[in-house]
């Protein structure tokens, strides 16, 4: 059996050895249906974005395991990795610390086929990519199987040119094994909605990286303004084009209603 759920613990009182004990302090029905929050909202506040957690459950660096690793390098590049199962499409934005989208950033996702098991031979569930012009990424893969031990979960490496990785793990909400997995984290959790026979998921990532916002573009021309809370629904022209909002938000530069279909259909 490998040993994936086995991590060395750390000395000292970590974050999650705090994030522990305010469990035990805290009524446990406050963490139920909490929504985690998306990086994007914060976007156009001024404020510092806190960095997405690294999360490592052991497998890397890669371990001399007779099992064989689980992360493996050279994945193929690819943005949907096939298999049978529950179809997963995760998407979102990788962000700097001050809210700029980065662009050319690498993510490479390895996860468990339906039945909770790695492909350690080929590369089955297992592909990276690049975030786009507006720092935006698209996955569509699976919902992963439950490995013994562990809750449900997605790896994934990100790495910003030039800058470190960083190693973390999505996982689902609503898993009832949340609860006792010791590597779970809250600031993890993905949105998850259910769309037909599958699942739509959403993860913006924050990485420790420093620098401003993003340049303003030329102007577009029309109604379309930066700095402006817009509610779904709502109709802007952009462009000599028409939009709606598809989510409400406030707009900044960078995020004119073509760069961002997360936040305006055109109509
Ligand atoms: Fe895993």
């Amino acid at each position: 059996m490998e040993s994936e759920h086995t991590r060395e613990e750390k000395p000292g009182i970590t974050r999650k050895t705090l994030f522990k004990a305010a469990l035990i302090a805290t009524p446990v029905p406050l963490l139920i249906g909490q929504v985690p929050a998306l990086a994007r909202d914060a976007a156009g506040t001024g404020q510092t974005l806190t960095p997405t957690p690294y999360c490592d459950d052991g497998d890397d660096p890669t371990p001399p395991q007779i099992e064989g690793p689980y992360f493996k390098p050279n994945s193929p590049q690819r943005s949907v990795l096939p298999g049978a199962g529950t179809t997963l499409t995760l998407s979102g934005y990788v962000f700097g610390l001050s809210c700029q989208p980065l662009a050319n950033v690498l993510l490479d996702f390895w996860q468990a086929d339906s039945n909770g098991a790695y492909d350690n031979v080929t590369y089955n569930f297992r592909g990276h990519q690049y975030t786009n012009a507006q720092g935006a990424y698209k996955l569509t893969t699976i919902v992963p199987g439950l490995y013994p031990g562990r809750t449900r979960h997605i790896h994934v490496k990100v790495q910003a040119p030039n800058q470190p990785i960083l190693t973390t793990q999505l996982y689902f909400p609503g898993e009832p094994r949340n609860s006792t997995d010791t590597i779970f984290d809250p600031a993890l959790l993905m949105t998850v909605r259910t769309v037909g026979t599958g699942r739509e998921a959403t993860f913006d990532f924050v990485l420790n990286v420093k620098g401003g916002p993003p340049t303003s573009p030329p102007p577009g021309g029309g109604t379309w303004q930066a700095g402006v809370t817009y509610q779904a629904g709502d109709q802007v022209t952009y462009g000599g084009a028409t939009y709606r909002c598809l989510q409400g938000h406030l707009s900044q530069a960078g995020w004119e209603p073509p760069n961002v279909p997360a936040l305006w259909q055109r109509v």
